[in-house]
């Protein structure tokens, strides 16, 4: 499908209108995240550069009038403040979002991560946007041992990506301080869900169900006692959503997790059991260099703060997930 070039097109159609701006539209999450805005009535503007996203993760927007798709990089400054003009709330999605390629092209990860979120916070200031949130991570808090990951504790990022999200989080509060934009920073945990697609560079759990589908076991790195937080990605969604409207998120780095660390072995123990696969063998690979054993999050700031409380469980995420996948509309 052919995008419209930004300079020609520049949101004619939903001028006039209170708008959210989706940065990183077409990507695993900022593409959930415009259908639930559509479906709750919004006008979204998606943005992309199609640099690791998908049209087809927007077949569903692309059907709605209140829709504009816009390919368009972040780091173009001219092309945020043209499309920023009457939007009320920016998702800030996109970003370059592989921890392994951040080693490799540390500044391309910056020039996208710091310096495009600079851009957009500075649109956003001067368009009088009324929020910005930000996809943060928990990658800010590095390899720490301490448990579970408070948003008090010291950050201490050990990628260049996390490094980038580190940077990105403190202009997004230094800009409230500074100049009263109001910016809420959300560090996602370990997100699953729908059009998580499974490249060597997204989450274990959508690599997991394709290999079970196909009836292939699936492979696990270490003994498979590491544990992570995993959130569904309709409660990352809600979180974005909570983070639009409340004052007490307002300047604040926020955990988006589950609360609850889940085993390797558990979770893989239930996608065998959800796809009914359950006399496949699970294998197990040297455990991989540099990967952190435990973590998860605390919820207590984004209960008090958001009012968020996540409705999936792992179980549920990924019953839902498999039920999508098994209907192919992801
Ligand atoms: N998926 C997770 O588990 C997870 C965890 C923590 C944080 N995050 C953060 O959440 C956000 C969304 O992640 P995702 O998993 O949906 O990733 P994704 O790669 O699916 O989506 C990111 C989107 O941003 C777009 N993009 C990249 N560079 C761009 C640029 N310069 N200009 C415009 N668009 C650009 C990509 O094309 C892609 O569609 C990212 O900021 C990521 O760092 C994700």
């Amino acid at each position: 499908m052919l995008l419209p070039d930004i300079r020609k097109t520049c949101v004619i159609s939903l001028s006039n209108q209170s708008k959210a701006l989706v940065t990183g539209a077409a990507g695993f999450i900022g593409s959930n995240l415009v259908d639930a805005l559509l479906a709750n009535g919004k006008t979204v503007i998606g943005l992309d550069n199609m640099f690791n996203g998908h049209v087809e993760n927007l077949d569903s927007a692309l059907k709605s009038p209140k829709f504009e798709l816009v390919k368009g990089d972040i780091r173009d400054m001219d092309m945020l403040l043209d499309i920023m003009k009457g939007v009320d709330v920016v998702y800030h999605e996109a970003a370059f979002t592989s921890v392994s390629q951040s080693v490799k092209t540390p500044q391309l990860c910056n020039d996208i991560n710091v310096t495009g979120t600079l851009n957009v916070l500075n649109a956003a200031r001067i368009r009088d946007v009324r929020r910005v949130v930000f996809a943060s991570s928990s990658a800010v808090y590095g390899d720490s041992p301490v448990l579970p990951k408070t948003e008090e504790m010291p950050l201490k990022p050990i990628s260049p990506y996390g490094v980038s999200k580190v940077a990105a989080e403190a202009y997004c509060i230094a800009y409230h301080q500074t100049y009263g934009l109001k910016t809420v920073a959300l560090r996602y945990f370990n997100v699953f869900g729908p059009r998580q697609k499974d490249s060597p560079y997204s989450g274990v759990i959508s690599i997991f169900i394709s290999k079970i589908l196909q009836g292939n076991s699936p492979t696990i790195y270490g003994d498979g006692t590491q544990s992570r937080d995993f959130i569904y990605v309709k409660d990352v969604v809600k979180a974005n959503v909570l983070a639009a409207a409340s004052e007490k998120a307002v300047g604040k780095a926020i955990n988006v997790a589950s609360g609850k660390p889940t085993t390797m072995n558990d979770l893989t123990r239930l996608m065998l059991k959800i796809c009914k696969k359950e006399h496949l063998k699970i294998l197990y690979e040297d455990k991989r260099p540099g990967d952190i054993l435990h973590s998860y999050g605390d919820t207590m700031l984004a209960r008090s703060a958001l009012d968020f409380s996540p409705d999936y469980d792992v179980a549920r995420g990924l019953e839902d997930l498999i039920k999508l996948t098994g209907k192919k509309s992801i």
